[in-house]
């Protein structure tokens, strides 16, 4: 297998505070890793370096092959490449739903309008909201524009799609709705990093799970170890939080 996305040794520094402290981390085509890690620890700052919406301070990050130096001028490529989802679904609240799927790929890739309307349709009937086509974001509920959200970053053909707890701000009824989607695409083989709490969800549809903590990787394994093996004391009592018992 080859690898889509190299991350070596990054660091990443907000003013005097240390963010990334040497990250590395390899994910080949086709991979679902799964990040999780305390509040604070710097999972979205990574993601965000992916997506060169962070400058790095240090490191190298290779995509396809491709170094991401915000000093080149291929960023838009890059973006193009790695899609985003945010906790804040972010659709433009004055576009129709069919309009926030299809402007990206007219404007920014200049693709065809009506294969873009019948692929945009298609993703649509996919996630079950083909009645919401003409229909503008307030009018959703917060299940419904994320996975507008989503389908919204496939327009665009990424290579890897970087999720960020996607289902923070949902009630629950709305999460599973959502999930269900991420795990069809896992199942189709879509490449992903995903950073979310639901630690169930993870396992389910991790091919790798990563522990970050203090800007660093502290553990890596499969699912199965990771969840019922911990090696370290910090993973062991970061998935103890998740759960309550009475005194
Ligand atoms: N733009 C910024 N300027 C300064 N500090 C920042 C900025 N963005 C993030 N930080 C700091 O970097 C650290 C890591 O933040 P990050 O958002 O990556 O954490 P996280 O792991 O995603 O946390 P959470 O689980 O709460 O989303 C935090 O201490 C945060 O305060
Ligand atoms: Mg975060």
């Amino acid at each position: 297998m080859s690898k889509v996305l190299e991350i070596k040794e990054i660091t990443k520094n907000y003013e005097d505070i240390n963010v990334l402290d040497g990250v590395s981390l390899s994910v080949e085509y086709g991979e679902v890793v799964v990040i999780v890690g305390p509040s604070g620890c710097g999972k979205s700052t990574l993601l965000r370096c992916l997506n060169a919406l962070e400058k790095i301070d240090d490191g190298e990050i290779l995509l396809d092959g491709e170094l991401i130096n915000p000093g080149n001028n291929n960023l838009s490529r890059v973006r193009q490449k790695i899609g985003m989802v945010f906790q804040s679904y972010e659709l433009f609240p004055h576009k129709t739903v069919l309009q926030n799927l299809t402007l990206a790929p007219l404007h920014v890739k200049k693709a065809d309008k009506r294969e873009t309307e019948k692929e945009a349709l298609m993703l649509l009937e996919r996630v079950g909201l083909l009645s919401k086509k003409d229909s503008y974001p307030r009018q959703l509920s917060g299940g419904q524009k994320q996975r507008v959200a989503i389908i919204r970053a496939l327009m665009m053909h990424p290579e890897v799609l970087l999720l960020d707890e996607i289902t923070a701000a949902l009630d629950p009824e709305m999460v599973r709705e959502v999930l269900d989607v991420v795990l069809s695409l896992a199942k189709e083989g879509r490449t992903m990093l995903i950073v979310t709490h639901e630690l169930s969800f993870a396992r389910a549809v991790a091919d790798r799970m990563i522990f970050i903590d203090g800007g660093r990787i502290v553990e890596e394994a499969p699912p199965s170890d990771f969840f019922e093996k911990p090696k370290s004391d910090r993973l062991r009592k970061f998935l103890d939080s998740f759960s309550y018992e009475k005194e």
